[in-house]
């Protein structure tokens, strides 16, 4: 159930996208810690049920090996940007960090869960503000200090899971457009708040091409959905205007908000069959590796007696796409590879 709710929830992919006025004058920047916040692009095992299909096999073959609540065989866009920016190791998830006491907040906190949204998508799981709640608490609890959040990074990946979620709960076709700009309307409060409570890059995912996901690509694969996909140019084209006035606002001479152009980044490389691995490409980019053989598409599925319900590539490495809407770890790298002309003048 929830597992197909995460699955279905159509997310998002990756594509950055920078604008901000002084490029060659951008400060340098030397985060010591990541803090993420956002959903299943991001999470990297707060999902800690069975009820999360990244708990299943064949998540996490690639990376680590078993299943660790990705949603992917490996690993996802967290650890690309932790590693990017230098930390050996990826933010420990929030519902794990107590176990390893301060030692375990070393390198931030990732508070993303798999599912959710900036409004309620996934109960129980923790929506947007109540994940930037869970940082509160811990920077009142000094867990964190004021320099280690100065000196922060913030992730934020609201992917697509409000709107899968309007969409499975019958809301109206005339309330679709007025409920983008309040989507857009909370995550920018959100990303004020992440800034208010000291850190000073925030760095928000766009949506992505979500008409090209597999699920309503499936079953051929062949042709995206324009519909879908005017959607996500929607979105983005709000998101691009609030992340504006958030740094008007700010006025710091520096931006504090930045935005990862997951559409532009990821129709690239369906177009060009991109991988960048060893020259590898996507032979077949929006066909996933793993996925469900009856109507709801959910990879790692098994019937009564344990027979497996989805076929799995025998090459995930060379498949953008792992599940219904998640890309695989090579989907990822090859992304963060464009993200990573927008993040240089970041950090
Ligand atoms: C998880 O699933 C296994 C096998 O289906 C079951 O035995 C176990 O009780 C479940 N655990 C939880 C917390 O639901
Ligand atoms: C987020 O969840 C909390 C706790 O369930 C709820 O009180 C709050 O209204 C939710 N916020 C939004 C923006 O949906
Ligand atoms: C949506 O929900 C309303 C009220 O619950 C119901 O009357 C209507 O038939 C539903 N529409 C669709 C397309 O399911
Ligand atoms: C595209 O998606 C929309 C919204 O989900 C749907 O109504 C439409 O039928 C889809 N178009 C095609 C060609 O599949
Ligand atoms: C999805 O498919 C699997 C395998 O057939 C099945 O166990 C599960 O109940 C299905 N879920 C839904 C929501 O239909």
């Amino acid at each position: 159930m929830a597992s197909n709710k995460l699955l279905f929830s159509f997310l998002p992919f990756l594509v950055f996208f920078l604008h901000f006025g002084q490029g060659s004058s951008a400060v340098h920047f030397h985060p010591l810690k990541l803090f993420v916040f956002g959903d299943s692009y991001v999470d990297t095992g707060n999902i800690h049920v069975n009820a999360s299909s990244a708990r299943n096999f064949p998540y996490g073959i690639t990376f680590p090996g078993v299943p660790s609540g990705r949603f992917s065989d490996g690993r996802v866009l967290t650890d690309f940007l932790a590693k990017y920016v230098g930390l050996k190791k990826s933010p420990i998830p929030f519902t794990v960090w107590q176990r390893f006491g301060r030692k375990g907040a070393k390198y931030g906190m990732n508070f993303g869960f798999g599912g959710t949204g900036v409004f309620d998508t996934s109960f129980p799981f923790p929506n947007m503000t109540t994940q930037i709640n869970f940082f509160r608490n811990l920077i009142v609890n000094s867990i964190f200090s004021s320099y280690d959040i100065h000196s922060s990074i913030a992730l934020v990946s609201p992917s697509g899971n409000d709107y899968s979620f309007y969409f499975t709960n019958n809301g109206s076709l005339e309330g679709f457009k007025p409920f983008i700009f309040s989507v857009v309307n909370q995550i920018s409060v959100n990303l004020k708040r992440i800034y208010k409570l000291g850190v000073k890059k925030v760095v928000v995912l766009g949506l992505g091409p979500v008409g090209c996901y597999p699920k309503p690509t499936a079953p051929s694969f062949k042709k995206c959905n324009k519909t879908m996909d005017s959607i996500a140019v929607f979105h983005n084209t709000l998101l691009k205007q609030a992340v504006e006035k958030l740094n008007y606002e700010t006025k710091e001479g520096s931006p504090n908000f930045f935005i990862l152009n997951m559409y532009d980044t990821v129709l690239s490389i369906i177009k060009n069959k991109e991988n960048r691995k060893g020259g590898a490409t996507f032979k077949t980019p929006l066909k996933p590796c793993c996925f469900g053989v009856n109507s709801n598409f959910s990879c790692g599925s098994v019937d009564e007696r344990g027979n497996k319900m989805y076929t799995l590539c025998k090459r995930p490495d060379l498949a953008l796409f792992w599940d219904a809407v998640h890309p695989t770890q090579n989907g990822w790298f090859a992304t963060f590879s464009s993200f990573k002309s927008t993040l240089k003048h970041i950090i």
